[in-house]
């Protein structure tokens, strides 16, 4: 059935990303910019309650897939209340995270119901964590990617591929898959403000598919069936625990399915990730007005394919991602 929720072209969004902060523990050179970004005020973020309350909406109008992003989501010192309100819906909840604070909410997670976690993790080297993170929390990474598969969490490792950096880590992520349970998910490098893009420093679904096929036999992998509404497609190693996928935003992209609105730290609906038409529903609902009709407009502006860009080269032009945000203000 159709909802203020449907678009032009039939696609329902019923998966709503929340932004909790802009801030992060890390400072992953491809999301933050060297110079940090302009925070927003802190008068101007969404309080737990108002979290809560748009969510509510959302969920009202049909959105059955809440995931909680940031900055990194486990900072928000009120995440506890906030995933324990969040639980009350009739959603299924849950985050993607840099990992360093899990251990310390690994019950509030659980209480939650929270059974998938996305962990960003780009390097299987310690040294190299440290070159792309600016941190040196690779090991404190590691063991609580350990710590959530001992509690039987379901997790998704993404690695975002920089050529010269990890591109020859393709083939030790897809061997980590043989006996560990888990979804590595192999992410085109994608162009946001601040963030020094360029296509030659990406590397594509065809690059990764290849260095696969030279390591492993076709009889070895196999396809996945596509999930509804994926950003991967994945693929899985014959007799190996876990499997992995691809996300080609920029040579392949994958906006026919798309069922996916933001809402960012500060109360934006923005309806695509490169999009930089951002629509304040919190200021209206903080004085009162009905914000269903914010949100069926953006859903209406919302473009075929990336915010009308739909060749890679017009992906290339710099000038059409400055005016986005950073990627550490939307959250992925
Ligand atoms: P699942 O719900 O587990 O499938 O996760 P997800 O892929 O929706 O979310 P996640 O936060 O783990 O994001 C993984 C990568 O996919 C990140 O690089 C995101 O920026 C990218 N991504 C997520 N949603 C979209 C989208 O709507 N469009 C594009 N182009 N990329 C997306
Ligand atoms: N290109 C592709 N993926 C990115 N992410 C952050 N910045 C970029 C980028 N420029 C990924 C992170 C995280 C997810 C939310 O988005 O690795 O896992
Ligand atoms: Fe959806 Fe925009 Fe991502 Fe395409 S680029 S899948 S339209 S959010």
């Amino acid at each position: 059935s159709k909802t203020i929720l449907t678009d032009d072209f039939g696609r329902k969004h019923n998966y709503l990303r929340i932004s909790l902060l802009e801030k992060c523990n890390l400072r992953c050179t491809y999301c933050m910019p060297a110079d940090g970004i302009a925070l927003s005020p802190k008068a101007s973020l969404m309080t737990a309650e108002e979290i809560f309350s748009l969510a509510q909406i959302f969920v009202e109008n049909g959105v059955d897939k809440i995931r909680l992003t940031g900055g990194e989501p486990l900072l928000r010192k009120d995440f506890p209340e906030i995933i324990s309100k969040l639980a009350t819906l009739k959603t299924s909840l849950s985050i993607t995270t840099n990992g360093i604070l899990i251990d310390r909410h690994i019950q509030a997670l659980k209480e939650a119901n929270i059974k998938k976690i996305n962990l960003s993790l780009d390097t299987l080297v310690s040294s190299k964590f440290h070159t792309i993170t600016l941190r040196n929390q690779f090991e404190k990474v590691i063991d609580n990617l350990h710590l959530l598969l001992n509690n039987d969490f379901h997790v998704k490792v993404n690695v975002v591929l920089m050529k010269g950096f990890n591109e020859n880590e393709i083939t030790d992520f897809v061997q980590l898959t043989q006996f560990l349970p888990i979804s590595v998910r192999f992410i085109e490098f994608m162009p946001f403000a601040g963030n020094e893009w360029d296509r030659s420093k990406m590397v594509s679904q065809n690059e990764i598919l290849s260095e696969v096929n030279n390591v492993f036999s076709s009889e070895e992998i196999q396809k996945l069936e596509d999930e509804k509404n994926f950003t991967a497609r994945t693929y899985k190693i014959k007799d190996f625990q876990g499997d992995f996928g691809i996300i080609s935003s920029i040579t392949n992209p994958f906006c026919d399915g798309c069922n996916r609105i933001r809402l960012t730290a500060n109360g934006k609906i923005k309806n695509c990730l490169f999009s930089n038409s951002e629509t304040d529903l919190l200021t209206a609902y903080r004085s009162g007005e009905s914000i269903t009709n914010l949100i069926s407009e953006s859903i209406k502006n919302k473009k075929k394919v990336r915010a009308g860009m739909v060749t890679v080269s017009e992906m290339d032009d710099p000038a059409l991602h400055f005016d986005n945000r950073s990627m550490i203000a939307i959250g992925g």
